[in-house]
């Protein structure tokens, strides 16, 4: 990754009147695949059990029609299900059709059956119990909103009426006052609380809400610094990531030894993947590409901590591993065993990348997948794995190694 300095120095004049989501539309179809690929394969399962430990503690509350307004319909779905956008209008003036509507797509199923919440679909959809030819979870995310539920499960309990004499929310905005504050939303992108492209379009650049891009530094997309910072995560999961990206003994390595590399902040499995907030570790592009990763910190049949012939396994909380750690004389191969009896060192054969037996001098030819051979003494040849030559006191006469 090229280290490049932190240009946060600028902020765009963001318009807090930015479009305002009524002049949106949004399309049923993007919405929907993305919100029926992440929510119906995970959330239906965790769903069916949430909803069934709810359902027993909350049969005996109250839930008026003001409540599923208030703090249901208003905060958590008008934002899509609005007047002229995707069926059903959950908006204040209309909400109480809902009532009488049946599924567009099933107009055999109704949204609301009093008495029967399993019977309703907006409930089964709120709890991810829906069919599986019911679309996704509602609202779209990885996890049904357990507080909201429960509120629209009393009130179908208690027969569903559709009268709000109280006072009604007038504020339909989606997030919380404050979000715009970068330490806050950028926060919630980096945890993956919300799938922020169900709202803010595929492509982030806008769909019920605002594309990211109008407040954004043009390049925000590819700047890897704008969300990684510039000193690479020395306080996460992964402590060592400084010491495996510039080490003396070996060349500078790049991300794709250990990660997929993206190249954009929509690249396949980055930040919108279905394990969100969490890097996923793929050694295929490296050179310990066979090396396998135990989710917690240790690594195992790696060609790097290895001998060059023998793989080797690792803990990031292991002591720093010193040359014999990775060169104990057993996992040399060939004639190494009985030169190093002899006191010769690593030096006098691999001379271009080590002198004497503990100390290497040219990064770039270690630990790069190249074993390197070259003789300190000029008149030592090696061909065809035999070496000829006078070394440490020694004629070679076409010996094999
Ligand atoms: C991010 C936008 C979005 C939000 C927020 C959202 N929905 Fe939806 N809703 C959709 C889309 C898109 C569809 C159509 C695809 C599907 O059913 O999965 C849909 C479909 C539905 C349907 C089925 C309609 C039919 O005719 O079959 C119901 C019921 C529903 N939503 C209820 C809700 C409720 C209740 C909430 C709030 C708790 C909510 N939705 C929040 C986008 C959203
Ligand atoms: C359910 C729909 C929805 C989801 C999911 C969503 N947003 Fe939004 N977002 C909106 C809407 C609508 C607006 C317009 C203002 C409002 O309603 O709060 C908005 C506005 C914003 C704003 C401007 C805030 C302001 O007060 O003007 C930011 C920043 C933002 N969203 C970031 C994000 C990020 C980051 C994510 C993902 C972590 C995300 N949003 C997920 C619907 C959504
Ligand atoms: C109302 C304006 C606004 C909108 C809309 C907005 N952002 Fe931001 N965001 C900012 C500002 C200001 C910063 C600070 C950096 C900058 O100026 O580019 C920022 C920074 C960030 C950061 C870096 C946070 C950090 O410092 O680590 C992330 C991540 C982020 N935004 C995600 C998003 C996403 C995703 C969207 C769209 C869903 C979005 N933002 C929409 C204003 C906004
Ligand atoms: C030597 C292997 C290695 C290299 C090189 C590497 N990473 Fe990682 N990275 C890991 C491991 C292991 C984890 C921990 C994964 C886990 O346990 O969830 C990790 C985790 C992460 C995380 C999640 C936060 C954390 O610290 O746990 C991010 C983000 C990340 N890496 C980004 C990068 C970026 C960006 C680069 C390149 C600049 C990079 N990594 C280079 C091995 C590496
Ligand atoms: C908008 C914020 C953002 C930007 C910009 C960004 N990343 Fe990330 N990146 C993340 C988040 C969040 C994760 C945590 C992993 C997850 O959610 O799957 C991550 C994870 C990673 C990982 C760990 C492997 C993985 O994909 O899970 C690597 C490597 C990485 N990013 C490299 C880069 C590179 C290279 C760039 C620049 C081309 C970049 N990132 C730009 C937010 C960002
Ligand atoms: C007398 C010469 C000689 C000395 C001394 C020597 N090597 Fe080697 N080494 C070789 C030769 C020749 C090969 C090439 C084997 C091949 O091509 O398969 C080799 C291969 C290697 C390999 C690849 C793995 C293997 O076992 O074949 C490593 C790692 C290595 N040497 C490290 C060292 C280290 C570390 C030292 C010092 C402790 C050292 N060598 C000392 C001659 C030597
Ligand atoms: C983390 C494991 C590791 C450590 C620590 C390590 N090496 Fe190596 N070394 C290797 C691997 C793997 C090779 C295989 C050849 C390659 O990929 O360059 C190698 C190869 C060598 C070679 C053979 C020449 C070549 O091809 O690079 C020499 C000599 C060598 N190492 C010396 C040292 C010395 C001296 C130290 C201590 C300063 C040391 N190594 C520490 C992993 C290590």
């Amino acid at each position: 990754m090229k280290k490049i300095l932190s240009i946060c120095i600028f902020m765009f004049a963001c318009h807090e009147d930015h479009t305002s989501p009524s002049n949106m539309t949004i399309s049923g179809s993007t919405v929907g695949s993305t919100a029926g690929s992440t929510a119906g394969s995970t959330a239906g399962s965790i769903a069916g059990s949430i909803a069934g430990s709810i359902a027993g503690s909350t049969a005996s509350s109250t839930a008026d029609f003001c409540a599923v307004l208030n703090e249901v319909l208003i905060p958590k779905c008008v934002v899509c299900h609005q007047t002229g956008a995707t069926f059903p209008d959950l908006s204040a003036e209309h909400a109480s059709e809902i009532l009488t509507l049946q599924s567009l797509a099933h107009p055999d199923r109704a949204l609301i059956t009093p008495n029967q919440p399993s019977a309703s679909l907006l409930y089964r959809k709120m709890a991810g119990m829906q069919a599986a030819d019911e679309g996704g979870l509602m609202p779209p995310g990885r996890m049904p909103l357990v507080q909201e539920l429960s509120i629209v499960e009393a009130w179908i309990n208690q027969g569903a009426s559709s009268v709000c004499n109280g006072e009604i929310n007038q504020n339909t905005k989606h997030h919380p006052e404050g979000f715009s504050d970068p330490n806050v939303h950028g926060l919630e992108l980096k945890q993956g609380l919300q799938n922020c492209r169900d709202c803010h379009g595929n492509t982030l650049e806008g769909g019920v809400g605002p594309s990211c891009d109008s407040c954004h530094q043009p390049d925000w997309r590819t700047n890897c610094t704008y969300c990684h910072g510039d000193t690479v995560l020395s306080d996460m999961r992964f402590m060592p990531h400084a010491q495996h990206l510039t080490n003396p003994l070996h060349g500078n390595w790049d991300c794709d030894q250990c990660h997929i590399k993206p190249t954009d902040v929509l690249s396949e499995k980055h930040v919108f993947d279905d394990s969100p907030a969490k890097a996923e570790v793929d050694f295929s592009q490296g050179l310990s590409a066979t090396g396998v990763y135990d989710g917690n910190g240790g690594c195992s049949n790696l060609y790097c901590h290895g001998s060059g012939k023998v793989t080797g396994s690792y803990r990031q909380d292991d002591v720093k591993p010193d040359c014999t750690g990775c060169h104990s004389s057993s996992n040399l191969q060939g004639r190494h065993r009985k030169h190093l009896r002899e006191g010769v060192s690593c030096g006098e054969c691999h001379s271009s990348v080590a002198s004497g037996s503990n100390t290497v001098i040219n990064g770039d030819l270690h630990v790069n997948g190249q074993i390197d051979v070259l003789f300190q003494n000029s008149n030592m040849n090696r061909a065809s794995n035999r070496c000829t030559g006078s070394c440490h006191g020694e004629y070679h006469g076409g010996e094999t190694w």
